[in-house]
């Protein structure tokens, strides 16, 4: 029996936000940077120009002190130049630093407080509240018991009209950063548990029933009946077959574009035949964070109730090696019917995701597709790791797109679909080769565009962005939930 993992999602801090101060509670005071000495703000009396000297106080985002030990407050924490972006840091900094405390000390207290300066708008407090949110989050599988972590943030603003703006933000980017917390506790989830029928069930689980969302889990024989060629050869090799994970968003009323998002759910990638060197194998385990993206973010667009019908498609399957897997030289049909000739059984996200593309636009009528994947080591080389690659065929969605993305603090940058390359497509011996010279996340991308049917379509190549190995922003090593937040944000728009 595989070690049970910690159950999806991990609750997350609660943020409240208050009129007033509460007793006993311990206070964090903000600080900010300036031209001379850091600026100390409300609550901070006790932080004397002699302690602020003593610890090298500069207000600079994330920087964390603990206060004089008579103090009510307890900690000072910089805003930096108050950017949207540096409360994020400010928040994530004081969780983990909280966090810390408690694992030497347990008794030091789990909740706080932090009066917001009068000048504080909705965003930088939703900004606040994310990374107070998502910056001390952990994931263990762990026989002990775990130290207490930060439970509760009261942010306290005394004006009713602002109080009231700041707490719909803070609310409204609680969903958010419930779906970014569920993609990482999905994608650090361990493989020995995690296959295709794990994450197909626990996402049908997770989303739960919500009025005019459906979850439907597709099996082998289901994949095999109408012809998902793709998604089958892949899954071939493994003794856990495939699933299909279809849901749908259609809530009384919906205006606008059905949009289709697509996630790659590959729930190990040993390469297969083709097989990857065992150096980072083991980080393979998150190759479904595209899918993941998609499944939280479908959750969470019903929970916000946007007007917007969606369609969440996951192909999952584990790439394994065994008597039973594809091959190099396969020709493989996919749903839909085109082949595609294989020549490296490690390019598999893309021949599972052409069949859900293809689904998409035959069967559910989708009016645009965007797909979010793992899918090359050539954009993490590319971009590194904390930028994801746009490519799109629609200037239009581009800017959409890109838009959600600076909305959710989600980096990308957009990728050009160059023609000489897709001259490169086509095979001899089927429709289309599955790896195309040239340079590697540019020709997936053109393999992937001959499944989108002519439709506006994106696509996110997150190889990079969905792992970390420090941390940095709310993110921590692991599986950062990247792309979720972007994803509601882009359909969120499409409702205002
Ligand atoms: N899952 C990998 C891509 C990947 C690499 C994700 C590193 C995250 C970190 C994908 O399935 C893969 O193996 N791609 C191959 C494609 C190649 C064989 C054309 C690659 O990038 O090497
Ligand atoms: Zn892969
Ligand atoms: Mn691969």
């Amino acid at each position: 029996m595989p070690t049970p993992v910690p159950t999806p999602p991990t609750a997350l801090p609660d943020v409240e936000v208050a009129a007033g101060t509460a007793g006993g509670v311990p206070v964090a005071v903000l600080t900010r940077t300036a031209d001379g000495p850091a600026l100390i703000g409300p609550g901070g009396d006790e932080l004397t120009p002699e302690w602020a000297e003593a610890v090298g106080l500069t207000g600079k985002a994330g920087e964390v002190h603990r206060a004089p030990l008579a103090a009510t407050a307890r900690w000072s924490v910089g805003i930096g130049t108050g950017a949207a972006k540096h409360w994020r840091t400010a928040g994530a900094a004081l969780a983990r630093a909280v966090n810390a405390l408690l694992e030497n000390q347990p008794d030091s207290g789990q909740s706080l407080q932090v009066v917001l300066p009068d000048d504080t708008d909705a965003e930088q407090a939703g900004w606040f509240a994310t990374g107070l949110r998502l910056g001390g989050y952990r994931f263990r599988v762990t026989g002990d018991t775990p130290a207490p972590r930060l439970r509760s943030i009261r942010l306290v603003v005394s004006e009713r009209d602002r109080r009231d703006r700041i707490a719909a933000e803070v609310k409204r980017t609680g969903v958010l950063s419930w779906a970014t917390a569920l993609t990482r506790d999905l994608a650090n989830a361990p493989s020995d548990v995690k296959d295709p029928a794990w994450l197909a069930k626990t996402a049908a689980r997770v989303v739960g029933k919500p009025k005019g969302l459906t979850a439907q889990v597709r099996d082998e024989k289901w994949l095999a009946e109408h012809g998902f060629g793709g998604l089958l050869a892949v899954g071939g090799g493994s003794s856990r077959p495939p699933r299909l994970v279809h849901l749908t968003w259609a809530p009384p009323g919906a205006a606008g574009p059905h949009i289709a998002l697509v996630g790659k759910g590959i729930t190990f990638d040993t390469g297969g035949v083709s097989i990857k060197p065992n150096e980072g194998m083991h980080l393979m385990r998150t190759d479904m964070a595209g899918g993941a993206a998609v499944i939280a973010a479908v959750a969470a667009i019903a929970k916000l109730g946007l007007p917007i019908r969606v369609s969440g498609l996951v192909p999952c399957a584990e790439n394994h090696l065994s008597g039973s897997s594809y091959r190099p030289g396969d020709v493989v049909r996919h749903y839909g019917g085109k082949t595609t000739e294989i020549t490296n059984t490690d390019a598999e996200g893309r021949v599972v995701l052409a069949d859900a593309l293809t689904y998409a636009h035959q069967d559910l009528d989708a009016d645009l597709l965007v797909d979010v994947a793992t899918l090359t080591g050539a954009m993490k080389v590319s971009l590194g790791t904390r930028i994801g690659g746009l490519f799109t065929n629609d200037d239009a969605l581009a800017a959409r797109i890109t838009a959600a993305s600076e909305t959710a603090g989600e980096a990308l940058w957009r990728m050009p679909l160059l023609d000489h390359l897709a001259a490169e497509v086509p095979s001899h011996i089927a429709d289309v080769r599955q790896c195309p010279p040239g340079p590697g996340a540019i020709t997936a991308a053109l393999f992937l565009r001959e499944f989108t049917g002519g439709l506006p379509w994106a696509h996110l190549d997150i190889a990079g962005p969905a792992r970390a190995d420090r941390s940095y922003d709310d993110v921590v090593p692991g599986a950062t939930g990247f792309a979720a937040r972007t994803l509601v944000e882009f359909v969120a728009a499409y409702a205002s």
